[in-house]
Formats: structure tokens, C-alpha cells, sequence
């Protein structure tokens, strides 16, 4: 062959070979946005396709690079930046797109569904860990800083997996034990104990904008959603498989029938009766935050409520800004608008109903003592019409009356089957009155695509859609968040966001580690953090210096971090002696100061809880009021139940101090500590005060001040001052 024809054959091939570069390019780079998404309109897949364009009509003129939208946007020439977010295209994947369309722009259709261009949409894959006797979270980490020391370990167990401080007697039986399983055996009686699903129940809370009120100018109240925290609560701590937990709550209705019989007795069969506990995880979409102005049972209600389903399953479930693709395609990730509707059509034909939680046999023989509750009434009626010393006698005999009277049967409020499907329709810029085209149920078309939707079933279908073991994000986004539990922080930073705008993983191997251990072992929540704590990592010292990383993000140490406002107000009331260990039911409304009550919006609708002991129940009992966040609370960085949130901010400003000093709380829980200390230990209160404070005696210097300080100030005072010690604040 002449050099000639070599040179020709050469340039035929290199022409050949372009559209097969540029296939493989777009298939690996645009195909997650641009395949079955249609971003924009945007669809790469075939070359009809190509030709007909997106939203702005065609994006090739072939032969011309520089003028086609498509180059324009890949070589950051215009306005639109594709593909979006940080990573751009190389130069030299630039340069094949444009050779590509100056020469013709012909292009083979995709063959294979290529591997999703974006890591969190890959399945998690099992890292290769090397065989060394180190655990596997550790054969991961270069780092091996040293351990802490053992108080500061248990300390940090049990603020960890309780949210509260262990007493002395706990801290000396941990010190006291030399076998080598001292430490898997602590950790395992912390995660039998229901303090523990108090403490990780309240993170599911936070991330599913749990509350008691829906918020907004009305802020009426939910009777029935403490049932749903009480429901988790009780989840965490049967070690409930993650993947059952998720399809409760959004149809638990659907997945485990209501219609058993009753079994030949006037009681409920047990399995009728486990599967009305699990239908109150359905509570999660009648608890959110809603204004009441809306047309009820209009269009503008059902967008409204299933919007706020939506978005909730997307920052909850699926670590993805959904609420972004409301009114426009996601302009970040591969969420289409048209997903978004898909999915509210799942919750079309799904209504809030309030059902009871008995058998109708219980129902109806409640029913029978009504005569009793319409005297009560009646008796009421009159007691508003009556003055002076008939009041008081009609007063007497109204509260007889009420005791006699039956009290309203149980109930709970959760998702059942609604009168009419309504059909769905994408809403133009999110709005209910600007229907475009309409849209069936179905899933995000970026992830795997599901089973067949068996309707009337729909929830049922997202249930197992999101549980599927092809959904990579299940896994990844729960083992982050339990990981940000015990080290502060995520392996990606962004814990609700998993998309382009969101943080990469500092550690994706680990990530992937835990992520495929989840699932291994029946997505178990606790086995999770028996093996997080069980390294090395976990156990490492706070106490580098210098400090290598102060943002940490190399997980060369542990990091130090203050007590989130729940654990704050439970552990100051531990250590004084008055926390109320009770768990469950309706949530208490604790006493507020005069100028605290001035501040909420009716004071009128904030009666104190009768019974003082009440007040010093843990946080999570408290009522969430969405319209008042207690001050107490709300100054170390309680959440908004507004929104999701996925992780409590820990600010350091001003107002805390002050709270901590001069609050009415603060000055309460002092005294009682004080009286505990003078009961407990009168003739030297010091050394038991720091024993119940930070689980350690004082050091000579601090016995010294300590008794200085007793010299001239009370002992509340003291006991004051030891709540306000960084060391009392902050986990090590
Ligand atoms: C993560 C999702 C995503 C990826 C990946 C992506 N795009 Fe896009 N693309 C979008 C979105 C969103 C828009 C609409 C942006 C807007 O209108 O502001 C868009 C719009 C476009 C448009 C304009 C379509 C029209 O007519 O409106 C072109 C052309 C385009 N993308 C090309 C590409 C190319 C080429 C790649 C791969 C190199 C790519 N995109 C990768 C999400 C993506
Ligand atoms: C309530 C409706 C609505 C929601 C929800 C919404 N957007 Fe938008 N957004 C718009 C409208 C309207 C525009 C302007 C028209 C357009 O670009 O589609 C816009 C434009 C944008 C643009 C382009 C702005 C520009 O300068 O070109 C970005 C980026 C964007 N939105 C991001 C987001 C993100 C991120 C979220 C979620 C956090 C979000 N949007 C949620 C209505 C919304």
C-alpha cells in the first residue's frame, strides 16, 4: 500500500471512530440527565432524538461546532454550563465533541443503559480490604492516633447512644472491668437500654420535620402525632430492620392488612393489633408543617400536602433535593420535573383518616358510657352561665361528672385509602392552578426502574421501590447520617444531599463499607453501631496538638462536640436528680417564664402540665410547637420543624451563656442539684459533685477553688457554675 492510500485509510478511520467517541462520551457524561430523563427536553439516546433537540430546540448544527447550543454549553461558551456543577468536561473530551460535529454530528444510537455518570447513583460496591487483623473501618483509615481514655470513652458511649451522662456507679463498673469485652459489652447494654431509642429516635424526628402543630399563623394542634414519635421511638429500639422501618411509614397500610377478623373474642388478634402500630408510621405525612388557609379537599390541598410528601421522602429517604424539581426540572441533578409529579401521583388516592385503635367491639362499648360525657357538658354549659357561690358547688360537680365520663378512645391519624383518585398532572412553576401535561405514578427514572404499579397499591409500590436492593441511595444516606451521629459529621458533608451540589464523600470506600454491611446484616441499626464504635476510629482521642485538621475531615481524630439542646436539658436534669424517666404519650407542656409566655403567640393555648415531675421529662416529650421552639432549647440550636433537618448546627454565641446563668431552668436545676449534694454527700459536696458532673473526682487544684469558692458563694451557686464548665457542654 502507497503512503497515500495509508493516509486516507487512516483519516476514514479516525472519522469512523468519532462518532463512536462521542457516543461513548455522551453516554457516560450526559446519558444520567439526558436519556430517559429528558432533561430539558434533552434526550441523547438516538440520533433522531439528538436532531429534534430540548427546550431550545435542536442543540447539533452539524459541521458547525461553534454555533450548536450543545458545544456552546460543554466548552462553557454561553450561559449554560453543561455538564452542571463542578466537574466540566476535559479539553480533550471538548475537542472530541467538536470534531464530532464539524464532521457531521452522525451519531449510533446508545447501545447499553451505560453505569450512571454520578457516584451516589452507583451501587455501593464492597471495598477490598486488606487481610490484616485491624477492624475494617481502621483497614481503611491511615491514621492510628491513639485512644482515649477509658472515662473518656464511656462518657462518650453514653452520651452517644443515650444523650445522657453515665452516673458514678456506671462510670466505676466500666473502670472496674478488665475483661478484653468490657467495651463491645458496654456497648451492647446501652443499646438494650430505651434510652437509646429516646436519643436516636429524636434525630429521625429532627430529619422528618417531626412536631405537634402544623405551624403557620393557626399552628392547630395535632392530637394524635405524638403516637408517631412514640412509634419510633419503639422502632429504634426493637432494632427494627431499616428497610421495614421505611415501608411503614409509607404504607404499612398498604403492605400488611387491616382486614383480620377478630378471633372469636371481643379482643383484637395480636396480629391485627401489630399491624395497627405499624399503620401509625403512616403518621409521617399527616404531621407536617401546613397552613390551615388552604381550599380543603381542593386542588390546591392535595398539591400542597403531596408536595410536602414528596419533599420530605427526598431529603429523608433518598438524601436528594426533590423540592428543587417542583417547578422546574432539578437544574443540578437528573430529577425531571415530570419525575416530581410522577411521584405525587403516588399519593393520589391517599387521604389523612383518624381510625381507632381498637376493635369496633371497643368502640362501641366506649360508646356506651356517652350519656356520662353529655352530662359533663351539660353540667359545663351551666357552670359558664352561673356567678358567685353557685359556681363553686356546679364546679364540684362537674369535675365529678368528668371523672365519671369515659375517655375519648384511642386513636390515631394515618394514611388510608381516599374516596377518588385524582388525576395528576405536571404543575407549571409549582402552580395548582396551571395544570400542564398530566403524568402516571411512577418512580426518580434515574434510579432503577421498579416493579409494576398494582394499583390501587401505589404506596405500596414506592415502599418497595425505595427498599429495592438496586437503590443505591437507601443504604449510603442512613449509614452517613449514623456515622455523622457519632463523629459529628458525615462522610459527605451534605447529609440531605447526595446530588452535584451536595459535598463528595471524604471517604467513599468506608462509605461503601458501611453501606454494604448495612444490608448484610438485615439492616440492622444497631449491629451499625456496634461496628462503628467497635474501631479504632471511634475510639481515637479528641486530643491531638497540634491539630492536624481542625475542620477534621481526614477522620484523624475524634472530634469534640457540644451537647445538642435536648442532651443539654436532660443531662442538666440527670445530674441535679430530677429527670422524670417516663416514657410516652401526649406531649408535655413544661412551665415557661412570664416573659417567655409574652412571647408566645397565644398564651392562652400553653397550660402548663399540672404536675410538676412532668416538666422534667427528656426533651423528646416535650410538645413541639412549631409556633414556639422553647427558649431554653431553642438557644442551643434546636431544630425548625419547618423543614428537614438533617444535622443541629452547634453555635457558640452569647445568649447561651446567659441562658445557662440566669434562666429560670437554670437556677432550678442548680438548687435541686445542690439539694441532692447536701443530701448525698453533706459533709464534703465537692468530690460528689464532680463525680455526677463530668464522671471524674476533682484534681487538687479544683478541690482547692471549688472550696474557695464555697467560702464566700452558696452551694446552687457552685452547682451553677459546674453546669456552665466546658467540660459539663462538650464530649471529648
Ligand atoms: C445532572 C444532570 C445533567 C447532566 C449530567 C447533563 N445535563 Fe444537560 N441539562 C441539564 C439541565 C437541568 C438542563 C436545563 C438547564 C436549564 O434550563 O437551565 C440541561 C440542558 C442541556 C441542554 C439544552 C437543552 C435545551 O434545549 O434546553 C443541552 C444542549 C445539554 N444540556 C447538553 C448536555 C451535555 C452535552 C451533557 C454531557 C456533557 C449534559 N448536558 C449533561 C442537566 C444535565
Ligand atoms: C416554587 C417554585 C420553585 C422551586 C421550588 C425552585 N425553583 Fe428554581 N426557579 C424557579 C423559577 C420560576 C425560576 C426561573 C425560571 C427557570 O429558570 O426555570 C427558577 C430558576 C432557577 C435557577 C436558574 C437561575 C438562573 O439564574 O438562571 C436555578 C439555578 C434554580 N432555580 C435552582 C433551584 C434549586 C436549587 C431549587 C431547590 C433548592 C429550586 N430552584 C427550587 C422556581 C422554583
Amino acid at each position: 500500500m502507497t503512503t497515500k492510500l495509508l493516509l486516507a485509510a487512516a483519516l476514514t478511520l479516525t472519522i469512523a471512530a468519532q462518532p463512536d467517541a462521542a457516543r461513548r462520551l455522551l453516554d457516560a457524561k450526559c446519558l444520567g440527565c439526558h436519556g430517559a430523563a429528558q432533561m430539558s427536553g434533552l434526550d441523547l439516546r438516538t440520533p433522531d432524538s439528538l436532531r429534534k433537540g430540548g427546550n431550545r430546540g435542536p442543540s447539533v448544527l452539524p459541521g458547525n461546532a461553534a454555533g450548536s447550543l450543545l458545544f456552546q454549553a460543554v466548552s462553557h461558551a454561553g450561559p449554560l454550563k453543561m455538564p452542571p456543577g463542578k466537574q466540566p468536561l476535559s479539553p480533550a473530551e471538548q475537542r472530541i465533541l467538536k470534531e464530532w460535529i464539524d464532521s457531521g454530528a452522525a451519531l449510533p444510537a446508545s447501545a447499553a443503559t451505560p453505569a450512571p455518570a454520578w457516584w451516589a447513583f452507583r451501587p455501593p460496591v464492597r471495598p477490598r480490604i486488606p487481610a490484616s487483623p485491624a477492624h475494617p473501618i481502621d483497614a481503611l483509615l491511615p491514621a492510628h492516633p491513639p485512644e482515649a481514655s477509658q472515662l473518656t470513652l464511656v462518657r462518650r458511649a453514653y452520651f452517644d447512644l443515650h444523650g445522657l451522662p453515665p452516673t458514678p456507679a456506671q462510670v466505676d463498673e466500666f473502670l472496674h472491668d478488665d475483661s478484653p469485652a468490657a467495651w463491645p459489652n458496654l456497648i451492647d447494654k446501652l443499646l438494650a437500654s430505651p434510652r437509646y431509642g429516646e436519643r436516636w429516635g429524636r434525630y429521625w424526628l429532627d430529619l422528618v420535620r417531626y412536631a405537634d402543630t402544623a405551624g403557620f399563623e393557626t399552628d392547630h394542634f395535632y392530637i394524635n402525632a405524638w403516637r408517631y414519635r412514640d412509634y419510633v421511638i419503639a422502632a429504634f429500639n426493637a432494632d427494627k430492620p431499616y428497610t421495614e422501618f421505611v415501608q411503614e411509614q409509607i404504607a404499612a397500610d398498604e403492605i400488611w392488612p387491616m382486614s383480620l377478623d377478630l378471633e372469636g373474642t371481643s379482643k383484637l388478634p395480636a396480629a391485627k393489633a401489630e399491624n395497627l402500630r405499624r399503620r401509625i408510621a403512616t403518621g409521617l405525612f399527616t404531621l407536617g408543617s401546613f397552613p390551615i388557609e388552604y381550599t380543603y379537599y381542593g386542588d390546591q390541598f392535595r398539591a400542597e400536602w403531596r408536595a410536602e410528601a414528596v419533599d420530605v421522602i427526598g431529603s429523608a429517604f433518598l438524601g436528594l433535593t426533590l423540592a428543587c424539581a417542583r417547578c422546574h426540572d432539578h437544574k443540578f441533578d437528573p430529577l425531571p420535573q415530570r419525575d416530581y409529579y410522577r411521584l405525587t401521583a403516588l399519593f393520589a388516592g391517599s387521604t389523612e383518616r383518624e381510625i381507632p385503635l381498637g376493635s369496633l367491639f371497643d368502640v362501641q362499648t366506649s360508646s356506651r358510657n356517652f350519656p356520662l360525657l353529655a352530662h359533663a357538658e351539660a353540667l359545663k354549659q351551666q357552670v359558664r352561665r352561673a356567678r358567685g357561690a353557685e359556681r363553686d358547688k356546679l364546679l364540684r360537680e362537674l369535675g365529678e361528672a368528668f371523672l365519671r365520663a369515659p375517655s375519648r378512645p384511642p386513636t390515631a391519624n394515618v394514611l388510608a385509602p381516599d374516596d377518588a383518585v385524582h388525576p395528576t398532572h405536571i404543575l407549571i412553576r409549582g402552580d395548582f392552578k396551571n395544570k400542564g401535561e398530566p403524568v402516571q405514578p411512577g418512580f426518580l427514572s434515574a434510579l432503577h426502574p421498579g416493579a409494576a404499579i398494582q394499583e390501587p397499591l401505589r404506596r405500596k409500590a414506592l415502599a418497595q421501590w425505595l427498599t429495592h436492593p438496586a437503590n443505591p441511595l437507601l443504604a449510603r444516606v442512613m449509614v452517613n447520617r449514623i456515622w455523622q451521629g457519632h463523629f459529628g459529621h458525615g462522610i459527605v458533608r451534605t447529609p440531605n444531599d447526595f446530588g452535584r451540589q451536595g459535598e463528595l464523600p471524604t471517604h467513599p470506600e468506608l462509605l461503601d463499607l458501611l453501606a454494604t454491611e448495612f444490608a448484610a446484616n438485615r439492616w440492622s441499626i444497631k449491629s451499625l453501631h456496634r461496628l462503628i464504635m467497635t474501631s479504632r476510629a471511634y475510639r481515637a482521642t479528641s486530643q491531638l496538638d497540634p491539630t492536624p485538621d481542625p475542620d477534621n475531615r481526614s477522620l484523624s481524630r475524634m472530634s469534640r462536640r457540644r451537647l445538642d439542646a435536648d442532651a443539654l436539658r436532660d443531662s442538666a436534669l440527670a445530674v441535679a436528680g430530677l429527670l422524670n424517666l417516663k416514657m410516652g404519650g401526649v406531649g408535655v407542656i413544661p412551665k415557661l417564664s412570664s416573659e417567655e409566655l409574652l412571647a408566645a403567640r397565644m398564651p392562652n393555648l400553653w397550660p402548663a402540665h399540672p404536675d410538676p415531675a412532668e416538666h422534667h421529662r427528656r426533651s423528646i416529650y416535650l410538645q413541639m410547637k412549631r409556633s414556639l421552639t422553647l427558649p431554653m432549647l431553642q438557644v442551643f440550636d434546636a431544630p425548625d420543624p419547618a423543614a428537614s433537618c438533617a444535622r443541629r448546627e452547634s453555635s457558640t454565641v452569647a445568649p447561651q451563656a446567659l441562658a445557662l446563668l440566669n434562666s429560670e431552668f437554670s437556677q432550678q436545676v442548680a438548687a435541686a442539684f445542690a439539694a441532692r449534694l447536701e443530701k448525698e454527700a453533706p459533709a464534703d459536696p465537692i468530690p460528689h459533685a464532680w463525680r455526677l458532673a463530668f464522671g471524674r473526682p476533682p484534681s487538687p487544684e479544683e478541690r482547692a477553688t471549688g472550696a474557695a469558692y464555697l467560702a464566700r458563694n452558696s452551694l446552687p451557686r457552685l452547682c451553677l457554675l459546674i453546669l456552665n464548665m466546658s467540660e459539663f457542654l462538650y464530649v471529648d
